[in-house]
């Protein structure tokens, strides 16, 4: 790997601590990291280096999915880490920045490539890099490459303005918009699943699929973050990106498909259609795993005639030859039954109306999170008669299996763009959703209750019965 310094604008902030450093970690004892190797923290807390390299430590004792804390290593590894405090809003923290940058890089033999990572708050993002190209930060001989979170964006006009002020500072191939789900093993693993297998590729159609439905639901409510959620809902905050990925994800079957066209295939939903396509639900005070939390309305922080969706549902067609009649079923929401991410294929049952007894259906599972597996429900009679599923699931890797954020911020280094997600498909998926937010904001389609620990609201069932459908439920 080449030679490179990794800086990081956010350096105390919270995903720095649970997930960035970490992952940075991890991928020092895999020694995957580059050989020569520097990272510098920015924030406007006054640490020492010393004391931000303790931090540091602390995070990786409570965040870093190895158990039991290895001293040596976590001190070799602090070791290069610098801490610069720094207001990103001061332009002359970028010179100073650029001189410390360039002694580092002199001391360390590195050729000047450098990764710049904005764990910072969405309009930061143009003017940070805006000064990273002024003050001459991005032009140290080798690549620069700058990577960023979501959220891109509050809507299509908003995130539009975003990347035009991005592209303005850096060519669209050198930006790298995270979206974690597609660091996620089992996501990556989508494609060689299906073009790897050629049982799985011949019968992923409109001929053999009844419809696919993918989940991401949480146990978690809003947590500490009512004031970013509250504006947020789970449209914004889960669907519009990590959702729209796995939906392009799965329906990218054919060779040479790239996920832009599965989501230009996506049939629009207008504005007074949404109800019709669509389902929004908050959720009421209940019980997760036997204990008994609030509504969304009584969480602190959040406006107690809120409106904001912490569900939501959607139906989804494709004008697309291969999965032309299929419905895509999203759903996403907090403080639902269970934490599981999942996409279940379900095959059509061509004796299912001629005949009573006929066998069950056939299902293809694949289990995200937790335990990354692959379920495929075939019928198979036991001793008894009674027919019985088959299941496949690779061994467990436990805590070998390596996070979303170790596999991509690997990937940023080496330059490989493969599981980012692409502007073009930001902007679609935005322009999907805007109708739909018009609707909410219009209050064109009802907002639906359901009590906290449950597996959503009616509506959303409803949603799939008159398809004829129902959600594959396993808990
Ligand atoms: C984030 C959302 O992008 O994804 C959170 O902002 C959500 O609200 C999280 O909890 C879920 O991620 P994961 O990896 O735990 O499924």
């Amino acid at each position: 790997m080449q030679p490179s310094a990794f800086v990081l604008f956010g350096g105390t902030g919270d995903l720095a601590k649970r997930k960035i450093f970490p992952a940075l970690y991890n991928l020092f004892l895999d020694g995957k990291l580059p050989e020569r190797f520097a990272i510098v923290a920015l924030g406007r807390k006054p640490f020492n280096d010393e004391l931000f390299r303790q931090h540091v430590k602390e995070s990786l004792g409570r965040f870093s999915r190895r158990e039991g804390a290895n001293a040596a290593a976590m001190a070799e590894f602090a070791a290069c880490i610098q801490y610069h405090a720094m207001d990103a809003g001061d332009p002359q923290g970028y010179e100073r920045l650029r001189s410390l940058l360039e002694q580092r890089e002199e001391e360390l033999g590195l050729t000047g490539n450098r990764l710049f990572y904005l764990s910072v708050a969405p309009e930061h993002f143009g003017p940070i890099a805006a000064r990273i190209r002024q003050s001459g930060l991005a032009d140290g001989g080798g690549w620069t490459r700058l990577v960023i979170e979501k959220p891109f964006g509050h809507d299509l006009a908003s995130a539009r303005a975003l990347s035009a002020a991005l592209h303005v500072s850096f060519p669209p191939e050198d930006v790298y918009y995270i979206d974690h789900y597609l660091g996620k093993p089992m996501v990556q693993n989508l494609q060689s699943l299906i073009a790897s297998n050629p049982v799985l590729k011949a019968v992923l159609n409109n001929r053999y699929v009844a419809n696919v439905q993918i989940t991401a639901s949480e146990t978690v409510g809003v947590e500490e973050r009512a004031g970013y959620y509250d504006r947020a809902g789970a449209l914004r905050d889960m669907f519009q990106n990590h959702m729209l990925q796995l939906l392009m994800m799965i329906a990218r079957r054919a060779e040479g498909y790239d996920k832009r066209q599965v989501m230009e295939s996506v049939y629009p939903v207008n504005r007074d259609e949404a109800a019709n396509h669509v389902v929004r639900a908050q959720y009421t005070a209940g019980s997760v795993a036997g204990r008994t939390v609030p509504g969304y309305l009584q969480e602190p922080g959040v406006d107690p005639g809120s409106a904001t969706d912490t569900y939501f549902a959607a139906r989804l067609m494709l004008d697309d030859p291969i999965w032309r009649g299929v419905p895509f079923y999203i759903r996403t929401g907090k403080r639902m039954k269970e934490k599981a991410t999942k996409i279940v294929v379900v095959f059509k049952n061509p004796l299912e109306s001629r005949l009573p007894e006929a066998p069950a259906r056939n299902y293809l599972i694949v289990n995200i999170q937790p335990n990354p597996s692959l379920d495929f429900r075939l019928n198979l009679s036991g001793l008894d008669g009674e027919l019985q599923p088959l299941s496949l699931q690779p061994a467990n890797r436990g805590e070998e299996e390596p996070e979303a954020y170790e596999l991509l911020l690997r990937d940023a280094l080496l330059g490989d763009p493969t599981f980012f997600a692409k502007w073009e498909e930001i902007e679609l998926s935005w322009k999907w959703v805007q109708p739909i937010l018009d609707a909410f904001a219009n209050r064109l389609a009802p907002l639906h209750t359901y009590p906290a620990g449950s597996n959503g609201p009616a509506a959303a069932d409803h949603l799939l019965a008159e398809d004829g459908h129902v959600w594959f439920e396993t808990a």
